[in-house]
């Protein structure tokens, strides 16, 4: 288990911090008692007004996550303007590609919701190992947990991250680096507000709002957990799975027939009549 971490006096770095989850976390970390807050996101002018909006303890980085050299070099900025990294959330990411997508959603998703989280541990971790001490947050998905039927770039990138996160909590731990994987199902944010009746990811049950997501993260880094469910049923959905396999993907492969159906009603021309 990752040692309890606190946010209280730290610094820490959200990345896709601009915006929905990331922006909730920033919100949360700071009234929490942060001593600085960078909100690393892709356009320098809105990271500049989500930070000044906030406060004179959050601070704007622009920043290309999946950009190694970028980030090595925004990891050495923030330690001369803010002290030791406390807590890196890499929580950026992207909804990219139907079914079974293009090559450009598979370089594009790989890049970001695997490599991006390789960068930052690359410039990081060494640094965190030496003071004994740092916390790394993967912001992957129950995507990566269960499955997006929608989606597979963003199914296999989000497994993708899951899977490195688990990796970096066994080889990392026992320098005194926590690793936490945060997996929500369905959250209210940009990312999700073109989301129609039949998405696949409302098949999890009802969105929940960002700020639920940061309260789950920030109750589970005080418990040094490093599985977050901010959905209760994901853990039951994934015991499921784990315990019958076949029947697992029978019962998907129904849902996905169910989704269809209803999709085949909405459109169909009684219902727009
Ligand atoms: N919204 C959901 O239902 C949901 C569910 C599970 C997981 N997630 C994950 O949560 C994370 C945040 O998603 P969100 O819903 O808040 O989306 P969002 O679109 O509101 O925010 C994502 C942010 O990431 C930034 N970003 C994208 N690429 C970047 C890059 N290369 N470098 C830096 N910043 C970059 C965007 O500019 C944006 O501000 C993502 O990793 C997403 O996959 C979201």
């Amino acid at each position: 288990m990752p040692d309890p971490f606190s946010p209280d006096g730290a610094t820490i770095v959200v990345t896709g911090g601009a915006s929905g989850i990331g922006r909730a976390l920033v919100e949360r970390f700071l009234s929490e008692g942060a001593a600085h807050v960078f909100v690393a996101d892709l356009d320098p002018e809105h990271c500049a007004a989500v930070a000044s909006a906030l406060g004179e303890r959050a601070h704007a980085i622009a920043l290309d996550a999946t950009d190694p050299a970028a980030v090595r070099s925004a990891v050495d900025r923030i330690d001369t303007i803010a002290g030791p990294i406390d807590l890196w959330c890499s929580n950026a990411g992207v909804a990219r590609g139907d079914g079974l997508g293009t090559d450009a959603d598979w370089e594009a998703s790989w890049r970001i919701h695997v490599l991006a989280h390789l960068h930052v541990v690359r410039a990081l971790f060494p640094r965190m190992a030496e003071r004994g001490r740092g916390h790394l947050l993967v912001t992957a998905s129950a995507a990566g947990l269960l499955t997006q039927l929608d989606c597979a770039p963003y199914t296999v990138t989000k497994h993708g991250a899951v899977a490195l996160a688990e990796w970096l909590a066994m080889n990392h731990g026992d320098e005194g680096i926590g690793v936490s994987c945060l997996c929500p199902q369905g959250v209210n944010t940009p990312m999700t507000a073109d989301d129609g009746p039949g998405a696949a990811t409302r098949l999890g049950g009802d969105y929940i709002e960002p700020a639920d997501v940061a309260s789950a993260v920030v109750d589970a880094l005080a418990e040094g957990r490093f599985l977050i469910l901010p959905h209760a049923q994901a853990a039951e959905f994934e015991r499921n799975r784990a315990a019958d396999r076949d029947r697992w993907l029978a019962g998907m492969r129904r849902a996905r027939a169910r989704l269809h159906t209803q999709e085949a009603a909405r459109e169909s021309p009684e219902s727009r009549a």
